[in-house]
């Protein structure tokens, strides 16, 4: 997909690591961001360090109710969304045989449904670029 000034990119999980550095060369490439996650002070620092303007959005991957919410306010100030990063995750390290079931099912809950999640309730607000082909 090619990235061009005037786009709108919907970012989960982009309070740190992989998500706020993607946010930022998306920022940089004159794309407006909808910065996702439960961090928002994170996400408000962010948003005031990046060039452009951008809509923080608290939200967590692991409730619909939420991701809905987060999608709805992104597009109401945004006017739509061209690329949907399903990007927030965690990992609990270590040898599997040590992980409670606990922590299994949270990875589970916030990479695998929390990425389900995003796609579902993302894909129907693009109407434009790839996206709105699936
Ligand atoms: N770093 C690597 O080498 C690597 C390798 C392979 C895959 N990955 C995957 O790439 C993604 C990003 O990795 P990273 O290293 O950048 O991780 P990270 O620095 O730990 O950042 C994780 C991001 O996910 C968000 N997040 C976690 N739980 C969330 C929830 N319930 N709802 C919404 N957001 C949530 C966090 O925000 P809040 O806590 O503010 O909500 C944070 O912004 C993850 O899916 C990870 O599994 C990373």
């Amino acid at each position: 997909m090619k990235i061009e000034p005037g786009m709108r990119a919907f970012v989960t999980g982009a309070s740190r690591g992989i998500g706020a550095a993607l946010a930022r060369a998306l920022a940089e490439r004159g794309v407006t961001v909808g910065l996702a996650a439960r961090s928002t002070a994170e996400l408000e620092e962010l948003a005031a360090s990046l060039p452009g303007e951008h809509v923080v959005v608290e939200c967590d991957v692991t409730s619909d109710e939420s991701v809905r919410e987060a999608l709805e306010s992104f597009v109401a100030q945004a006017g739509g969304i061209e690329l949907l990063v399903a990007n927030a995750g965690i990992t609990h390290y270590g040898p599997f045989r040590e992980q409670g079931m606990e922590e299994i099912l949270q990875m589970s809950e916030v990479n695998w449904h929390g990425t389900l999640r995003t796609v579902h309730y993302g894909l129907p607000t693009c109407s434009t670029g790839p996206a709105a082909r699936w």
